[in-house]
């Protein structure tokens, strides 16, 4: 692609398609492969929309196509590609409804929430259009006269971006929006059950903002395919960045993979997010918060409570209030308000199933668990349950420092309790699983809430607040288990999309070299008072 000359309007052409959802590579739909339905887990019966597969070779020709674009890309001046994030963020904003309305029908996740997610990407713009104005570097003094130090930011390059299905378009958007707006050019590979949600997404990016063909390419590919084609790209060059959330078992090998060639990938990874409830706190807000970083998204957010740690004096009083709260909180059909929904899809379900056969005899569950069928009901449904991928809530008291669902994330509506006597203690189980997400203290005493913000492991802390409902403006990441120190969001992720330049300009019209054509002051060093 020729850089537009400035007054020119930008290149484009208009994406796809409705109906079958296919990869879009340089601004062209790709079908072929194979084809299958996305469902409504809360509907089994209702097809969502037809997704066309491709395969690693789709996903070489969409880097390809990054490469191309990139460079004019990046030639378009910053403010104006802000512009083109403002309009991607009215976009989004007017097509608010219609967006989550998908959300909820692809994924199961309750409207609210959904919309709440749609919100997170406009946010998200709102951000980063300004950020058009600045990406600032600075200027520094130089140690010789006659020269002058700059620095400037530039982007990576191309950047290839895989995503899971739970927070099917918000999540991308912290890596596309910051992305484009320093100047890269994106292939994005998205969950295979969230794809018709993305393909909506992904036409309201590329004409909300006037993209230019192959600066943002959209590939449908399963696991197999995506990294085939992914190490086929970084092999070719093709490919400058990795952004990826998903689970720290994928995570370490996308690590691994791009860590072959020289890059740190932007890792977005799991959690096993502790509650810690100090003997001071105001139990009521506890069970709120548990009930909410617990259950809702059906506890399938990557922040999603884990385990309550809570002290023994306050463990009993927690438990009865936390089981009342779960029995009496609204499962059913997402369409309606309700905490939880179905699970995401069939294979979360599965997995959850496996999850739940680690409970133990020394533990103690309430209620009860597991589907919820006309044999196995839940009070208070709404709507039918046979209809979609629907399980009870669980509270899983009495698990112990070891058990496997003390140590593993266990993406689902389970939620661990255990209790302690210190609160050093306290930390070291939070501590223990080795994630470190995202955490949270429920307590009224600053000293305490202070001595966790210290010594917890977790990326991201809240004081009397959920484990999850991070804002779109905070740094958002991991350490441990949850991913290599990188952040997202806020002005920190510009330091995953944008490389440091280091500009020197000497016009003394001499090689001054630096460390030694440097003049010396001489101090005193004998003076004394
Ligand atoms: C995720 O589950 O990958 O803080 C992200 C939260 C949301 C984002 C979760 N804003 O829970």
């Amino acid at each position: 692609m020729s850089e537009p000359a400035s007054g020119d309007a930008i290149p484009q052409r208009s994406p796809t398609r409705r109906g079958l959802v296919t990869s879009v590579i340089d601004g062209a739909p790709v079908p072929g492969g194979q084809t299958l339905p996305s469902t409504n887990p809360a509907r089994l019966d209702e097809v969502v929309g037809e997704v066309s597969f491709g395969d690693a070779a789709t996903f070489v020709r969409a880097a390809e196509s990054a490469k191309k674009a990139q460079e004019s890309w990046a030639a378009i001046p910053a403010p104006i590609r802000g512009r083109a994030i403002a309009h991607i963020g009215r976009l989004v904003e007017d097509n608010a409804e219609a967006l989550a309305r998908l959300v909820t029908a692809e994924i199961g996740k309750p409207y609210g929430e959904a919309l709440g997610e749609v919100r997170e990407i406009v946010d998200t713009c709102d951000f980063f259009l300004g950020e058009g104005r600045r990406l600032y570097g600075q200027t520094v003094p130089s140690e010789m006269p006659d020269k002058q130090l700059f620095t400037f930011r530039r982007p990576v390059g191309t950047v290839a971006v895989i995503t899971a299905g739970n927070f099917p378009v918000a999540v991308p958007s912290w890596y596309i929006v910051p992305a484009l707006l320093a100047g890269n050019a994106i292939v994005w590979k998205p969950a295979e059950y969230s794809a018709v949600t993305s393909a909506a997404f992904h036409e309201l990016v590329v004409r909300g903002g006037g993209l230019p063909d192959g600066v943002f390419n959209v590939v449908y590919a399963d696991g197999a395919g995506t990294f085939g084609g992914l190490e086929r790209s970084l092999e070719a060059g093709l490919i400058d960045k990795v952004g990826f959330t998903g689970s720290s078992a994928v995570g370490q090998e996308i690590g691994a993979l791009t860590g072959r060639h020289l890059q740190t990938a932007c890792l977005e990874l799991g959690g096993k997010n502790p509650l810690v409830i100090t003997p001071s706190a105001d139990l009521d807000l506890a069970v709120e918060g548990a009930l909410f970083s617990g259950f809702g998204t059906a506890g399938q957010r990557c922040t999603s409570l884990g385990t309550v740690i809570v002290h023994e004096s306050v463990h009993d009083q927690f438990v009865t209030r936390f089981n009342a709260a779960v029995a009496g909180a609204k499962v059913g059909d997402p369409a309606h308000d309700v905490l939880m929904g179905p699970m995401l899809d069939a294979k979360f379900a599965d997995r959850y199933e496996e999850f739940l056969g680690w409970i133990q005899p020394h533990q103690a569950v309430q209620a009860a668990y597991g589907r919820i069928t006309s044999d196995n009901p839940r009070d208070g449904f709404i709507g039918d349950p046979s209809t979609g991928l629907y399980y009870h809530p669980v509270v899983v008291d009495g698990v112990r420092a070891g058990d496997r669902i003390f140590m593993e994330e266990t993406f689902g509506p389970i939620v661990g309790v255990t209790s302690y006597q210190s609160l050093n203690e306290a930390i070291e189980l939070a501590n223990a699983p080795g994630y470190g997400l995202s955490s949270s203290i429920y307590t009224t005493d600053p000293k305490d809430a202070f001595t966790f913000r210290d010594k917890i492991s977790a990326g991201m802390v809240s004081i009397n607040n959920s484990t999850s409902g991070a804002e779109a403006h905070l740094p958002f990441g991991g350490n441990g288990r949850s991913g290599n120190g990188s952040r997202q969001s806020g002005i920190w992720v510009l330091d995953q999309f944008t490389r440091w330049q280091a500009v020197n300009w000497d016009y003394s019209g001499r090689l001054q070299k630096a460390q030694m054509d440097i003049a010396e002051l001489t101090p005193d060093t004998n003076f004394r008072l």
